[in-house]
């Protein structure tokens, strides 16, 4: 892939708040949604979008998480930082309002946020409960909608938004449970996104990561099998990283998928297409 040798971000760094003018985002601008720590996979987004000339704007849930990420933005030449919990609409058209004031524009999205119950991350999905259900898709999916919607005016050049979801939409999977119900709706609502956005140019994608351990997976149980079976069963034999992450959310941000949208791209060394562990391989049945 060579990066284009110009572009309309074409001017000096220091007038773009720590965007470059050269990769393959130079130029661009962009929100990053559920940057928790130096492990979440959007921060892992974040720094190879920064790499690829991006500017980039961060929210953060709560104070506690505003210590962590604060720092990360500004290693990235970021200095806007807003408060973020995706439940309250009026934070939401806050941090709209003031990209609309400070950049007037915004190309891309990363929706990188999932939360449900502890209590509902374990045993048996039957026992779900009512609020337990609406919170894990409030969060976890209507937030992508209520993002996109948000987004959609600021997108004038057209615009690409990516959401993070995991194979346990399709399949079920041991305690994930009520979130692979909420990544079930996530996906589809990539979909009906796409459709929506798709006359103005606006690309919606989802990346289904394979296991990797951060904050969020903490809190879904048996994290640690999970990860030991995917270098037995997984193609290329190995866990992901947020770098591979990052690095499929560049080209989905980018110019490179210019005609794919409502796709959902794994980033899980090849797990989801097999049927079972290679019998020749690894000792862990998977
Ligand atoms: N880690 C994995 O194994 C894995 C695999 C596939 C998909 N994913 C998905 O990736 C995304 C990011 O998770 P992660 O693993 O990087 O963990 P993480 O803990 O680093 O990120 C989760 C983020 O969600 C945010 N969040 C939760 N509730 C919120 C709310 N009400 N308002 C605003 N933000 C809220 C948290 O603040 C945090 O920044 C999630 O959608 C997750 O389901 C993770």
């Amino acid at each position: 892939m060579t990066p284009p040798e110009s572009s309309p971000g074409d001017i000096p760094s220091e007038a773009t708040g720590g965007a470059s003018s050269k990769g393959l985002l130079a130029g661009r601008r962009g929100l990053v949604v559920g940057v928790a720590n130096k492990r979440s996979l959007a921060w892992g987004i974040a720094r190879r979008a920064h790499e690829e000339g991006a500017e980039l704007a961060f929210t953060f849930q709560g104070d506690a998480l505003e210590r962590r990420v604060r720092p990360l933005a500004e290693s990235v030449g970021s200095t806007v930082v807003e408060p973020l919990d995706v439940t309250d609409d009026d934070q939401l058209d806050a941090v709209f309002a003031g990209l609309r004031e400070r950049w007037g524009h915004l190309d891309f999205l990363v929706h990188s946020v999932a939360y449900a119950n502890r209590e509902d991350l374990l045993g048996r999905t039957i026992d779900t409960s009512r609020s337990g259900f609406v919170t894990a898709l409030d969060i976890s999916c209507y937030s992508l909608i209520a993002l996109a919607r948000a987004a959609e005016p600021l997108m004038t050049d057209g615009g690409s938004i990516i959401a993070m979801t995991y194979y346990g939409a399709t399949k079920a999977t041991p305690n994930y449970n009520v979130m692979g119900i909420a990544k079930a709706a996530l996906e589809a609502s990539i979909r009906y996104l796409a459709v929506d956005l798709g006359p103005k140019n606006i690309r919606v994608h989802g990346i289904s990561a394979g296991p990797v351990r951060t904050l969020a997976a903490s809190g879904v149980s048996g994290m640690r099998g999970m990860l030991k079976v995917m270098p037995e069963r997984a193609p290329l034999q190995r866990n992901i990283t947020v770098d591979d992450v990052g690095a499929t959310a560049a080209y989905l941000l980018s110019d490179l998928s210019a005609g794919t949208t409502g796709g959902i791209h794994f980033v899980d060394a090849g797990f989801n297409i097999t049927a079972m562990r290679h019998p020749d391989r690894g000792t862990t049945s998977g």
